[in-house]
């Protein structure tokens, strides 16, 4: 239908006869002319109806409203001195119409399309179809798109093969609940679908595809946040007769091409690494944010034996004492510093000490009095202190400290404007612990997930003390979000035994769950690793958004709802009987 894209036009197609088809962006009425800029995927251009060029046309747009559907015809003509629109690639042009016909029409919208980004988002993601006509989702879905390519087109050239795994399969654990699949055919039993192809992948490893990847969707029911969906994407990949830095070098070129090639931007790989340890002492974060400093500094050495009984004490009960220099806080108002104190009780901290360094270099603290001159000597030399600046400690258990810092050097970097946001900051984390202890269920969990190995001197500890045996996992951040984590994979069976059994799994019930696996590893399984990335994030970060759900065409909200289709529904009746399922509540289903 269309000779041309609207977008396309410019001065070199003036006197051209073109014919257009698109949607009505705007129509003004001036002075016996009409004007409507149309608008294609491809841009917006201005279509004038006089009518002493056709009178009919010009009629039939009297009664244009916004986001009718039509074809027009007409000539490209430059347009008047004085009357140019630099803000439009198509500013230099109009198309005088001859014919027009309306494809289609549109009652009014429930919200304006140029005014989305103010109304609430649960009605742009009810009318999500109206919401993509928007140039700026389009944009967000044509990054996406081009991200994708560049995936494939990288790994194609480096002999990976794109191979498909099922999504109706048995559960493997990566840390959420599954979504559950009844079966008809077998009452009583579930599929469930993938968190991730993570045992496929490894399987066909074992079948020798050597090289594989998958632009995959994963299901995972776990809390949401902006970073989170219930269904999203992995850039996943596996190799074989590999090691981490074979792995990280093959993915930095994937990086490095993906930003190349989608805002044309160079990213210098090798990327800096922190290992676990440094990035939670420094940023109290496995996934730091280096956009900006403010790094945890610990002084427990300094006041391990202080008058001030919550610092001491916290360290003879084997915790420590860390805290930030805020430089130049010292100025903020007081009921700022008090809500700094909110951030770190909330992530789980008695409290916050602070002070503030005088122009003198003492220190003005309500806790001074309780300090030894050296004391206040040695924190401000170790935490590089000077006039002007706020100092704020957290006393607590190593693992409470990290984590109430690290949100609150977070919240100051936000709130304080420390965040550079034209610079991207990768950082690979390598050295992780192999297992947490859970104090609630009393038993070690994966940091990663059962299949990633320990590091090879560390397999025995797996019996003998399983906290410190080493992970040989890495996790790519960027920005503060985490991209991707991978790991070097365990493939023997006696060492994947030992796992299941550090995690507390007896063989039995080890067997029954992941038997097709230890099987497999009986048959010549080669040593293999890899890695997977969250496509959605990956994009979120290219469009310089700060929600996955712009950058996936139907997501769900918060609560793992489709407001489009009103998913999840109720089911007839007689379907549950034919899944032989019996439901206990019939609960609502919550918008
Ligand atoms: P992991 O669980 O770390 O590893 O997932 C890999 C990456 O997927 C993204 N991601 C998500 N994105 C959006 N919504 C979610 N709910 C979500 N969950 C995860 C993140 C994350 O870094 N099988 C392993 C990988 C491997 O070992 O090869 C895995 O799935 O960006």
């Amino acid at each position: 239908m269309k000779s041309h894209r609207c977008g396309e036009l410019n001065l070199a197609h003036c006197g051209c006869m073109v014919e257009l088809a698109g949607w009505v962006q705007r129509r003004r009425d001036h002075g016996g002319l009409i004007f409507v800029d149309l608008r294609d995927r491809f841009g917006v251009v201005q279509v004038v109806f006089n009518p002493e060029i056709d009178k009919a046309a010009f009629l039939a747009a009297e009664k244009l409203r916004n986001e009718f559907v039509v074809a027009v015809k007409g000539q490209v003509i430059k347009r008047l001195p004085g009357m140019e629109n630099p803000n439009l690639a198509t500013g230099e042009i109009e198309v005088a119409a001859h014919s027009l016909e309306v494809l289609s029409e549109s009652k009014p919208l429930p919200f304006q399309l140029d005014r989305a980004e103010d109304v609430d988002e649960s009605l742009r993601l009810r009318y999500r179809y109206l919401d993509l006509r928007r140039p700026e989702m389009q944009r967000n879905l044509i990054l996406r798109h081009r991200t994708c390519q560049a995936v494939r087109n990288y790994f194609n050239e480096h002999d990976f093969l794109e191979i498909e795994t099922p999504m109706l399969t048995r559960s493997t654990p990566e840390g959420a609940r599954d979504y559950l699949v009844p079966s008809r055919l077998h009452p009583g039993a579930f599929y469930a679908l993938p968190q991730s192809p993570q045992l496929f992948k490894q399987l066909l490893m074992v079948s020798g595809l050597e090289r594989y990847y998958q632009i995959v969707r994963c299901f995972r029911d776990e809390d949401l946040r902006a970073d989170r969906q219930p269904e999203f994407t992995q850039i996943d990949v596996e190799m074989s007769f590999t090691d981490r830095e074979e792995i990280i070098h093959i993915i930095e070129g994937m990086i490095r091409r993906v930003f190349r090639e989608t805002i044309g931007l160079e990213v210098q790989p090798p990327f800096p690494r922190l290992t676990y340890r440094e990035a939670m002492d420094k940023y109290g974060s496995d996934k730091p944010d280096l956009r900006f400093g403010l790094p945890i500094v610990d002084i427990s050495s300094v006041v391990a034996n202080s008058g001030f009984k919550v610092f001491s004490q916290a360290i003879a009960k084997g915790g420590v004492v860390r805290g930030l220099n805020v430089k130049g806080g010292g100025s903020l108002p007081r009921r700022e510093i008090d809500l700094l104190a909110n951030v770190v009780t909330e992530a789980g901290a008695a409290g916050l000490a602070w002070g503030i360094v005088e122009a003198g270099g003492e220190l003005r603290s309500s806790i001074a009095k309780f300090l030894s001159a050296e004391e206040v000597a040695g924190i401000l030399n170790a935490m590089a202190a000077e006039p002007g600046d706020l100092l704020c400690w957290v006393a607590a258990p190593l693992a409470v400290a990290a984590t109430a810092l690290g949100r609150l050097r977070l919240y100051l970097g936000e709130k304080l404007n420390l965040i550079d946001r034209n610079s991207w900051q990768f950082v690979w984390i390598v050295d992780w612990p192999l297992l947490e202890w859970n104090p609630e269920e009393r038993r070690y969990e994966a940091l990663h997930h059962p299949f990633t190995s320990p590091h090879p001197d560390d397999v025995e500890l797996l019996v003998t003390d399983p906290g410190k045996a080493r992970a040989q996992a890495y996790d790519l951040v960027l920005n503060g979000i985490e991209l991707g984590g991978g790991s070097i994979r365990i493939h023997r069976r006696e060492v994947q035994e030992k796992m299941f059994k550090a995690l507390g799994m007896s063989n039995e019930e080890a067997y029954a769950r992941f038997g097709f696996l230890l099987d497999a590893f009986d048959y010549g399984p080669p040593p293999h690793g890899g890695i997977a990335f969250g496509l959605d994030r990956l994009v979120m970060l290219l469009a310089g958004r700060d929600s996955i759900r712009d950058c996936i065409a139907f997501p769900k909200t918060q609560s793992a709802m489709d407001l489009l289709t009103q998913a999840p529904a109720q089911v007839a009746a007689s379907q549950l009987r034919e899944l032989h399922i019996r439901t206990v509540a019939e609960a609502p289903v919550q918008k």
